[in-house]
């Protein structure tokens, strides 16, 4: 099986082969960043948020050992999951993660470069695709976005959860936020999308936008990227050698859209017809 796409891919396989085992031992199997303090509130949250509703069929865009799949295959009847990572040892541990819960007939992992979906699994495959803070380690977005829509079925929607470059008015300030994302590009094989150039390329591709916001919850549960801070500190990965002149980079978001189902520029304005 060709796993790879491009370069930029061999790099984040890489990436997360040599580092796996340290994500788990501080993330556990739920990668990513932004988070509650109890994960599976996180990820009850993302099956709201996100829409993801019993009996879809999904594409798990960079699945991780697959912790987000297993909890959505737990909680939600009937749904049906492929998910691919690009790393071979994620891939490795998701086969045994899913054998171990007995989910064979829910998950089906791949060992699978996401900008090669459309060749791998036909046009109009999916229901839904979501990307759980894995879409910002393409360096091909423009590629990934059309490779999205052709394997989006009508009427599909597509969810992307991620980190987003801050903006500012002040020249100093994006100066440094500039220099810290470059940091963080570098230290975890990402390219830190830009909000406003990742919306243009997904209306660009014919996606109807229903909602950019930041995830909704509460305060009180927020794990406010402590996880992160210590993996950072623990390994030496993009770690924080300052805070004198530091300017925190990013914003979190969450973006839906949709594939309209009638694409004549007569129904174009009939956005109800796709209602997520
Ligand atoms: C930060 S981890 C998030 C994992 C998972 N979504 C989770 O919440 O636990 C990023 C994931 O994106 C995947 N990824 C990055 N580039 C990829 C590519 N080109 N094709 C497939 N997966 C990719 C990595 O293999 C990794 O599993």
């Amino acid at each position: 099986m060709k796993a790879i796409n491009n370069n930029n891919s061999e790099r984040v396989q890489e990436f997360y082969n040599e580092n796996t085992e340290k994500f788990l031992a501080v993330y556990g199997d739920i990668i990513q960043a932004f988070r509650t303090l109890n994960i599976t509130d996180y990820l009850s949250y993302t099956i709201k948020s996100a829409g993801i509703l019993p009996g879809m069929k999904v594409l798990d865009a960079g699945c991780g050992v697959c912790g987000p799949a297993i909890y959505f295959a737990e909680n939600i009847l009937d749904i049906q999951i492929d998910a691919c990572t690009i790393s071979d040892v994620q891939f490795n541990m998701a086969k045994k993660n899913i054998a171990d819960k007995d989910l064979g007939n829910s998950i089906t992992p791949h060992l699978l470069d996401y900008h090669t979906i459309a060749s791998r699994f036909g046009n109009e495959a999916f229901d839904m695709i979501y990307f759980l803070e894995s879409f910002g380690h393409s360096t091909s977005k423009m590629e990934l976005i059309d490779a999205c829509w052709k394997v989006l079925k009508p009427g599909g929607k597509l969810y992307i959860k991620d980190l987003f470059k801050r903006i500012s008015n002040d020249d100093w300030e994006q100066l440094r936020i500039d220099e810290i994302c470059t940091e963080i590009n570098t230290a975890y094989e990402y390219d830190i999308p830009d909000l406003s150039s990742t919306l243009n390329i997904l209306r660009s591709v014919g996606l109807e936008l229903r909602t950019v916001k930041v995830p909704e919850i509460e305060i009180d549960q927020f794990e406010k990227l402590t996880i992160s801070n210590t993996f950072q500190n623990l390994f030496n990965i993009g770690k924080i050698n300052g805070w004198d002149e530091y300017i925190f980079p990013i914003d979190f978001y969450e973006l839906i859209l949709t594939k309209p189902k009638d694409l004549k520029p007569k129904n174009m304005h009939l956005y109800s017809l796709n209602k997520p």
